[in-house]
């Protein structure tokens, strides 16, 4: 079987080059949505370049230029948004191209984080989700078939410092844990969310249903996390809990974007938002037990790079 065509929207962005790279890499003939000044700003010209070196095929063209959206998007069968949060909403715009455009099999749209539909997040993440979840809702309602990918953390903006918002390194001598430090969160390394997402494009098990990406390995509470790193230091690190009543304060008190930050953590490390519930078949699917043979980094692989 032929492999879908991949259009990337957002293919520039911290996520989406990690998705590009997997794409092309895995055989897709892979497009990106670039916007005018993209294509020549000095900074991103690099990686314009290795796209380029990649076979890979830039299309000109900006969300708000529907034009440009329908004439990329009837170049694909799959259609993957990597757009950052501010532009949530604005994919009712590519809702609106692709079914104009009547040829895409499938439909990514913007996640890469938490189950917009199942989470007990508080404000300021909570916006972002709610907005992750209209966009769910516009997709369905268009009838238009999806895949959603909650990918759960970063590994590269949560594990270098440990989950200290604001600090450059991992604690030494003491670390702060939101709540009791025992719900469980999930890590993931980018280019492993990339892998699992393309895997899924052309696979039917994932059609219409939630991607959840939870390696066994990359599972960790707050509290298992230090013990983690405590040995690979050889030192037991001093230990302060923050009560869920004081991290509420803290988020309402902190600037941005560290309100977000904190209400992230709230969401994984207080309410358990990453693994609180079961994967029904009803409505999702594990990125793991589909594709075993994907060799994932574990964050015990990961952390080592810090020690
Ligand atoms: N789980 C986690 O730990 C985590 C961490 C960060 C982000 N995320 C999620 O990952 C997803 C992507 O976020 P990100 O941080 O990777 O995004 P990002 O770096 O901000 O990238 C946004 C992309 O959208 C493009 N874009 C912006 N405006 C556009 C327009 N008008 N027309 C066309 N393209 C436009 C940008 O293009 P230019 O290059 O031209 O600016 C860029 O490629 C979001 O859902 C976010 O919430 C998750």
């Amino acid at each position: 079987m032929a492999q879908s065509k991949i259009l990337l929207i957002g293919g520039t962005g911290y996520i989406g080059k990690f998705l590009v790279e997997a794409s092309a890499k895995a055989g897709h003939p892979t497009f990106v949505l670039v916007r005018k000044s993209t294509l020549s700003d000095p900074v991103k010209g690099k990686l314009i370049e290795k796209f380029k070196n990649l076979g890979v095929t830039l299309l000109q063209g900006d969300l708000h230029d529907h034009g440009s959206l329908v004439s990329a998007i009837k170049q694909a069968d799959v259609v993957i948004s990597t757009v950052g949060p501010l532009q949530f909403e604005d994919q009712l715009k590519i809702i609106a191209a692709i079914k104009e455009a009547g040829n895409v099999k499938r439909f990514y749209p913007s996640e890469f984080g938490v189950d917009a539909d199942r989470n007990n997040a508080v404000e300021p993440a909570k916006s972002a989700f709610v907005a992750r979840a209209k966009i769910r809702r516009a997709i369905e309602a268009e009838g238009i078939p999806y895949t959603y990918v909650p990918s759960h953390f970063f590994a590269a903006y949560f594990l270098p410092n440990l989950v200290q918002p604001g600090a450059t390194a991992p604690p030494r001598d003491k670390v702060i844990i939101p709540g009791d430090g025992n719900p469980k969160a999930i890590f993931n390394k980018e280019d492993d969310i990339a892998t699992y997402t393309i895997r899924s494009v052309d696979d039917p098990r994932a059609l219409n249903k939630v991607l959840y990406i939870r390696p066994p390995k990359n599972i960790y509470s707050f509290n298992e996390l230090v013990a983690l790193w405590e040995k690979k230091i050889g030192k037991t690190l001093e230990k302060v809990y923050v009560p869920e009543e004081k991290l509420l304060k803290d988020i309402q008190e902190a600037p941005v974007p560290l309100d977000t930050l904190l209400s992230l953590n709230h969401s994984a490390f207080v309410k358990g938002d990453h693994t609180s519930f079961k994967i029904e078949p009803s409505f999702g699917v594990e990125a793991s037990q589909l594709y075993p043979d994907v060799k994932y980094t574990t964050v015990e692989e990961y952390l080592d790079q810090f020690v």
